[in-house]
């Protein structure tokens, strides 16, 4: 196990960073001062249409035929000689997608005998917030993680200091948007499409949201919500536009109380963080910013090509663990498909 992560690195360094826990093939470079030298994506758009939805083998054996390719476009810019580490998504993902990233950084780790940097993927999306601003976080700060797999709420005193305190019990808020969605025949992923036709609307109606009232708890639900509004008789008496735009405004609405709940119980907090695909949303970052400013607290959220998966993020996570030697957890060579944010991933299937 590597003891100190700064001892190991140049201060001018170059990280590597690879993404591959979902439908997104991704990898990047970046330096210390967080600067994205070169990010090539590929997302599988294509392969998935047919399926509306992820296919985790689809997804698999995507990532074989892109991870190779965009390497080598990769290495067309900058030779891999100039890597000083490499950061790889360890979990939690698809473990057929998870191990074809995880197979092609072993690969480079012993061939350029450079540092392996497993990272957890949401500690990316939270690390993408540095990728266009490199300013240090001031603490205690809140994050709200949102995406097509995950919907939390973080309390984090300082680095590297995760503590749930909120999460959904069922659905994920992207998976919401996507599954509404694809109901009404939009094209996949639903979320940014059902986002786009809302944006023509005024309409500003909303459906019953979960454990909205219930102040106890700073969970989550969205499955009730997707039934409710693909039952409704409003799917066809409506405007599609307001339609949508009654779809997001319940999402956003559900976010937004729940953190504005978290903020109660957390009145020293002076940074929110939001991030994940979802934070892509322009209501949820206009209203996300009012509830900082209600707070008087500072609103870091990544620009929109930041928030959904990118390698970008992943080496912004192993430079923000080498800038503060953070977890060094080298050690962990593994994938781990289930792996929790803030728990080690030990005695987890
Ligand atoms: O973080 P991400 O790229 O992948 C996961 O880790 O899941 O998030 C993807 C999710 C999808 O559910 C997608 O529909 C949603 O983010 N998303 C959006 C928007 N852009 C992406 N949802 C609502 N509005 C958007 N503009
Ligand atoms: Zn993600």
């Amino acid at each position: 196990m590597t003891k100190s992560l700064i001892s190991s690195f140049p201060t001018e360094r170059f990280i590597l960073g690879i993404e591959t826990s979902c439908d997104d093939s991704s990898i990047s470079i970046l330096n210390n001062k967080y600067q994205d030298v070169i990010t090539i994506t590929q997302a599988h758009l294509e392969c998935l249409q047919p399926y509306q939805g992820i296919m985790p083998e689809v997804a698999s054996r995507e990532h074989c035929r892109y991870v190779p390719l965009l390497l080598s476009q990769i290495e067309k810019k900058i030779p891999l000689k100039m890597i000083d580490a490499i950061a790889i998504t360890a979990g939690p993902g698809l473990a057929g997608s998870l191990l074809t990233g995880h197979a092609c950084a072993r690969t480079l780790h012993a061939l350029l005998d450079i540092p392996l940097i497993p990272i957890h993927h949401l500690e990316g999306h939270l690390c993408a917030i540095f990728i266009e601003d490199p300013s240090p976080i001031v603490w205690p700060a809140l994050g709200l993680l949102v995406s097509g797999g995950h919907t939390q709420l973080i309390e984090m005193e300082k680095p590297f200091s995760y503590k749930i305190i909120g999460q959904t019990r069922d659905d994920a808020a992207g998976e919401a948007f996507d599954k509404i969605a694809k109901s009404i025949g939009l094209p996949y992923p639903g979320g940014p499409a059902l986002s786009k036709l809302a944006a023509n609307s005024t309409y500003s109606e909303l459906f019953s949201i979960p454990l909205i009232n219930d102040k106890t708890t700073l969970d989550f639900s969205f499955s009730g919500l997707k039934t409710q509004a693909t039952r409704s008789p409003l799917k066809d008496e409506l405007p599609m536009e307001d339609y949508c735009a009654m779809v997001e405004n319940t999402i956003v609405e559900a976010l937004y109380e729940k953190c504005s709940l978290a903020l109660q119980s957390l009145p020293e907090t002076k940074t929110i963080i939001v991030s994940g695909g979802v934070a892509s949303n322009p209501s949820l970052r206009k209203k996300m910013l009012k509830l900082a400013q209600k707070h008087q607290c500072i609103l870091r959220i990544p620009s929109p090509k930041y928030c959904t998966d990118n390698g970008t993020m992943i080496a912004a996570a192993a430079n923000f663990q080498i800038e503060h030697n953070g977890p060094a957890l080298t050690r962990l060579m593994g994938t781990y498909p289930q792996w929790i944010l803030g728990l080690e991933p030990t005695n987890i299937r």
